[in-house]
């Protein structure tokens, strides 16, 4: 069975010394070495000013949704992970779509002004499989109408805008660990900011709004991580770089097969140096998506509709029709990406997919 993802493990050794360690210290959780550790790592790895590790990349949005104060609407993506619009109603916020750009798939930064009301407090966009939005556009569009800017930069660790990493950008950038992403802790995320101040806040709305054993310091959540998780993330760390490459490899093995058929996929963003998070293919219309991923899965190979359905469809959310996000989502897939995935086997995906459209 081929799956769309596979998560990367470390050489068993290597993690089993962390856990020995951790057993010897018997210091599981609460801000553990660890933790810290891997903190610094990621830090210096990135080139980042401020991090913290958390529970999983929803939290981190909706941490860095209570820390800015957002109230009211929240411009945001129809094509994204559920997260990035439940997170924005969990905390209490509209969410209001704009549709995004056919050709990044990217929220569409030339449409949002039009979208901006006196109840705007915030720009939430995703950075779509790891491709950076308009964030100049954006930017400014924040600036001139004082709004916070949060990035969902949840499949970014690794890509680069205008030669530093795009988790610099915005006020806050949250980026996800989860076991699927190129690099993780099996669950886990982070937030990013510039503001040492935002920082501080933050750290007390992670731990439940502790200062000091008896005190706190306003209302917080339990969004840390354990020592565990952290140790996967610093074995995982050592292979990161290898990780990326053999994605790029993989990506520039599927683009050379999948050339010749009339498919979409994403314009990667100028200024970004990529990480090859995903291999997304839009195909023509629906009907030829779903053909494609049935007769993947006649042979066990599962592709997944990534993402749907466009989440301004979701019955909790604002009618407002989002005609390229819906339209795409229908018909995107996302082809088998992963470390142990071998060129033979891209091979044969490719060849299943080529074999449909010939003989169709
Ligand atoms: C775009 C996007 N945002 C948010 C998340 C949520 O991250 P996590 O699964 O770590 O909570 C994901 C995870 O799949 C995602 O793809």
């Amino acid at each position: 069975m081929i799956n769309v993802t596979k998560p990367f493990l470390p050489p068993k050794e290597e993690y089993q010394k962390y856990i020995d360690d951790i057993w010897q210290r018997n210091w599981l959780t609460n801000n553990g070495p660890l933790v810290n550790e891997l903190e610094l790592k990621l830090k210096k790895k990135l080139s980042l000013k401020h991090l913290l590790y958390v529970s999983n990349g929803t939290m981190a949005l909706q941490l860095a949704i209570k820390v800015l104060d957002l109230q009211g609407e929240i411009i945001t993506t129809p094509f994204s992970y559920v997260a990035t619009t439940s997170s924005i109603v969990w905390e209490s916020c509209t969410p209001v779509y704009v549709d995004i750009e056919q050709k990044t798939l990217n929220i569409n930064a030339k449409l949002i002004e039009k979208s901006i009301t006196k109840n705007t407090s915030a720009i939430l966009a995703t950075h779509v499989f790891g491709n950076p939005c308009d964030i100049d556009t954006i930017d400014a569009i924040a600036k001139k109408h004082n709004l916070k800017v949060i990035y969902d930069a949840a499949h970014c660790f690794g890509t680069t805008y205008k030669g530093q990493s795009v988790l610099n950008y915005g006020d806050i950038s949250c980026i996800s660990f989860h076991a699927t992403k190129l690099f993780h802790t099996i669950e886990g995320g982070a937030v990013v900011t510039q503001s040492p101040e935002v920082l501080k806040r933050l750290a007390y709305l992670r731990n439940f709004g502790h200062n000091g054993p008896y005190k706190f310091n306003g209302i917080g959540i339990n969004g840390k991580n354990s020592e565990f998780h952290a140790a996967m993330g610093l074995c995982n760390l050592n292979y990161i770089d290898g990780i990326i490459s053999k994605r790029k490899t993989d990506s520039l093995i599927y683009d050379k097969w999948l050339s010749s058929l009339n498919c979409q996929r994403p314009e990667i963003n100028k200024q970004c140096e990529y990480n090859y998070s995903y291999y997304p293919v839009i195909f023509e219309n629906e009907q030829e998506c779903l053909a494609v991923l049935n007769e993947l899965h006649k042979h066990n190979i599962y592709a997944r509709r990534y993402f749907f359905p466009s989440l301004s469809t979701f019955d909790y959310v604002p009618k407002n029709q989002c005609k390229v996000s819906e339209d795409i989502a229908s018909r995107i897939l996302c082809l088998p990406l992963y470390y142990d995935l071998s060129g033979a086997e891209i091979d044969m995906i490719c060849r299943y997919i080529k074999r449909y459209f010939q003989y169709r």
